[in-house]
């Protein structure tokens, strides 16, 4: 089959990488994609319009369409896809509202019953000023809409919350996503990604895996998109991790189908593993990211025909097998990343990595004169497998010597936690 990636990250590099190893698959293009992606596939400049990308898959002769970010599925391009008769793998507007509106999604997990955190909602500062004064527990301030995954703010003090609160709701800093906010209750834990591939009814839970948000080791730092993940998460038993497929997944996909809006695409829970067990940070509807970059090296099998068959509503879960041992990717981005990445800067070391690390790409490009450049805060996330996570993290930061840019910033603590555990 012949498939068209939309987007051009690191996630959307994983999924090509993932697709192209696929029996099923011969062609993988994506739009715009990167460097990493047109090693393995033509690629195509983003058109504005949706229609100009309906008539894209169509004269590419696509088979499937998989939307990476989850921007495009939020202003429904899943849907414009399937009116056009395309195979498409990624949720419709209405089904994307789960991660486009963080007040949606809060009465969403209410109304059935799935454990998250306790809340309030306001479109007015002084509401929501009065709220904080009044609130006995610490909170987190998060914008409604989409911002990038910089809406969420977590305030260490009272003064911090209300302005926070300002920030989002009268300096609009994330603009018309801040028109509401939501207050949360902030929670401590662990924190844990679970992604499953559904076919708007049935799903299959990837391995469970960790984002590390935070910019510098320790957890320290500004939130960025993340600089690396691991999978799988150990502390879960068997047992626990099909009760939090019964409780965050199964009873999400239950709601929306009762909705009327099936979800079919990747539902990812963020999870915190809390003294008082587990709550849902947020839904995300599409792969995390870096997380599909340690995540999908793990799928064998046939990844092209399990997104296919999700998104025909028929899903063949045994077309994949999850590997037992562990991943490691880490992320390297560039200086000043994240509040002002340096582009331009030349990259090297990247084709002579050993055979068994993948570098996917995410900020770089190529110059005029071919040389592999900066292009982006998150750059590269260099990924391993082994047969356990230190295995695999000695694996890929044995790799990372190999590759420099000025001023190449990483974490060395990736994954760290979880093997001292
Ligand atoms: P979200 O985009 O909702 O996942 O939030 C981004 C990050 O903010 C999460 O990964 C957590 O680290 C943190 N966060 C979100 N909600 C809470 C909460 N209720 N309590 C503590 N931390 C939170
Ligand atoms: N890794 C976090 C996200 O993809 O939202």
């Amino acid at each position: 089959m012949r498939v068209l990636i939309v987007g051009g990250g690191g996630r959307e590099h994983a999924l090509a990488w993932g697709l192209k190893r696929s029996p099923s698959v011969d062609l993988v293009a994506t739009c715009p994609g990167n460097p990493g992606t047109a090693a393995l596939g033509p690629t195509h400049p983003t058109p504005s319009r949706q229609e100009e990308l309906v008539q894209l898959a169509r004269n590419l002769e696509s088979d499937l369409v998989v939307v990476g970010p989850e921007a495009p599925l939020v202003a429904g391009l899943a849907d414009s896809l399937r009116q056009a008769g395309i195979d498409v793998f990624g949720p419709s507007a209405a089904a994307a509202r789960l991660e486009g509106s963080k007040v949606f999604a809060k009465q969403f997990m209410e109304g059935c019953g799935i454990p998250t955190a306790r809340f309030g909602v306001f479109d007015d500062a002084e509401r929501a000023h009065d709220f904080v004064r009044h609130s006995e527990v610490a909170l987190v301030v998060k914008a409604e809409g989409l911002a990038a995954g910089k809406g969420v703010l977590v305030p260490s003090t009272e003064d911090e919350t209300h302005r926070a609160v300002d920030r989002v709701l009268v300096e609009r800093a994330f603009g018309e996503a801040g028109a509401r906010v939501v207050l949360e209750e902030r929670l401590s834990g662990p924190e844990l990604s679970l992604m499953a591939v559904a076919d708007g009814r049935n799903w299959l839970c990837l391995t469970p895996s960790r984002d590390h948000k935070r910019l510098l080791e320790g957890d320290a730092g500004p939130n960025t998109g993340g600089m690396g993940a691991i999978a799988p998460v150990g502390g879960i038993g068997a047992s626990e991790l099909s009760d939090l497929e019964r409780r965050v997944i199964e009873a999400a996909l239950r709601g929306m189908e009762d909705l009327g809006t099936p979800f079919v695409g990747c539902l990812y829970a963020g999870l915190m593993l809390t003294a008082d067990g587990p709550r849902v940070l947020e839904y995300n509807v599409r792969f995390g990211d870096p997380e599909a970059q340690a995540l999908l090296p793990l799928v064998e099998g046939d990844l092209g025909l399990l997104l296919r068959s999700a998104a025909r509503g028929a899903l063949e879960a045994d077309t994949v097998r999850l590997v037992e041992g562990a991943a490691a990717s880490v992320v390297l981005a560039a200086p000043g990343y994240p509040a002002e990445p340096r582009r331009g800067l030349e990259i090297g070391g990247v084709d002579d990595l050993p055979e068994k690390v993948v570098a996917f790409h995410a900020g770089t490009a190529r110059r005029a004169d071919g040389a592999l450049v900066t292009a982006g805060g998150r750059v590269l996330a260099l990924t391993a497998l082994g047969d356990d996570l230190q295995g695999a993290l000695e694996t890929t930061y044995a790799a990372i010597e190999r590759v420099h840019f000025e001023g190449m910033q990483f974490r060395a603590d990736i994954g760290r936690g979880e093997v001292n555990r």
